[in-house]
């Protein structure tokens, strides 16, 4: 009786699984914060694709780690990058998986910021060239969304351009459009090996204390042609999750970010959570808030939870 009146459903088809993907062969490297994550070389994704196939999670969300930085990132825009290779590697082993990517510099510059730099400061506009040029590499390599998360104003539009002006008109627009400068993304950093060598993300990235800069933040990337918003991180922030929501009436993407998986991960290893009951709840809480769809790292393990529940 209580699932025929639950209001809220969590299901695979929901879910957006992310997937760290490095230069080199047969790396298959635990992600020492994110336990149960790895980072993997583009030749070992046959056996993950199995498993998503398996778990019936259909989309995937891709980071690229590079193995050689310079202050431009221009690794990030190579057809023959590590992230080209794996949409590549991906559609030919499983043509109807939806690949996002996710489309930033900081992984890829040797100053580990998001853009060029000069002078110590990001600069926004100059920046903006460079991210239409890995999101169209992107999308010449087969990705179905690209994904930004930089943060720089106006590079919706500058991709949006560029998308349609090479004959990529349906790749869409996943904008990281609400992005707080948060301390949860603390193991990603680890994971993508994205640190910033000096000062932080707060120029750009947005102060957790905003809430109607956040509306302001997604009107104008929908103005400039996005076609999903992401508000990140997910469970600080449901009452943005719901304003935006509410605002806009579009579909909306919650990323449960690094720093939340790792919290329960180190609870429950301690004996404090119970990871599965803890993950569901949080993830039905994204949900209910009103978040379409989830970016989870938790993605495989819910697909073998809800089987588990329905048997
Ligand atoms: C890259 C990027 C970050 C995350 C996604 N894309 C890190 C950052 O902005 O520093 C964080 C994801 C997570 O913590 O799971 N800009």
């Amino acid at each position: 009786m209580r699932s025929m009146v639950r209001e809220t459903t969590l299901s695979v088809d929901r879910l957006i699984a992310p997937v760290f993907l490095m230069e080199g062969s047969g790396i298959e490297r635990p992600i020492e914060a994110m336990p149960g994550q790895v980072q993997l070389s583009v030749d070992r994704l046959d056996g993950w694709v199995e498993k998503l196939a398996r778990s019936q999670v259909r989309a995937v969300l891709l980071f690229g780690i590079p193995s050689r930085k310079d202050p431009e990132g221009s690794e990030a825009w190579r057809d023959d990058g590590v992230v080209q290779r794996g949409i590549a590697r991906l559609k030919s082993l499983s043509p109807e998986l939806v690949v996002f990517t996710d489309v930033c510099l900081c992984a890829y510059t040797d100053h580990g910021h998001c853009g060029r730099v000069r002078d110590g400061k990001i600069l926004n506009d100059e920046t903006l060239p460079l991210l239409a040029k890995v999101a169209l590499s992107h999308a010449r390599a087969g990705a179905d969304f690209v994904a930004p998360s930089d943060m720089m104003d106006g590079r919706v539009g500058a991709i949006r351009d560029s998308l349609d002006g090479e004959g990529f008109g349906d790749v869409g627009i996943l904008s990281y459009a609400v992005k707080y400068a948060s301390a949860f993304y603390g193991p990603f950093r680890e994971a993508a090996q994205s640190s910033p060598a000096f000062g932080d993300r707060r120029t750009h990235q947005m102060d957790p204390a905003n809430l109607l800069e956040a509306l302001e933040e997604a009107r104008l990337d929908l103005e400039e042609g996005a076609d999903l918003l992401m508000v990140k991180p997910g469970l600080p922030y449901l009452d943005v999750i719901r304003e935006v929501k509410r605002t806009f009436r579009r579909p909306l993407v919650a990323y449960c970010v690094s720093g939340e998986y790792a919290m329960v991960k180190a609870a429950a290893a301690k004996g404090w959570l119970e990871e599965k009951a803890v993950a569901l709840e949080i993830l039905t809480s994204l949900r209910r808030a009103g978040a379409d769809l989830i970016i989870t790292y938790w993605s495989l393990d819910v697909a073998e939870w809800l089987t588990q529940e329905a048997g």
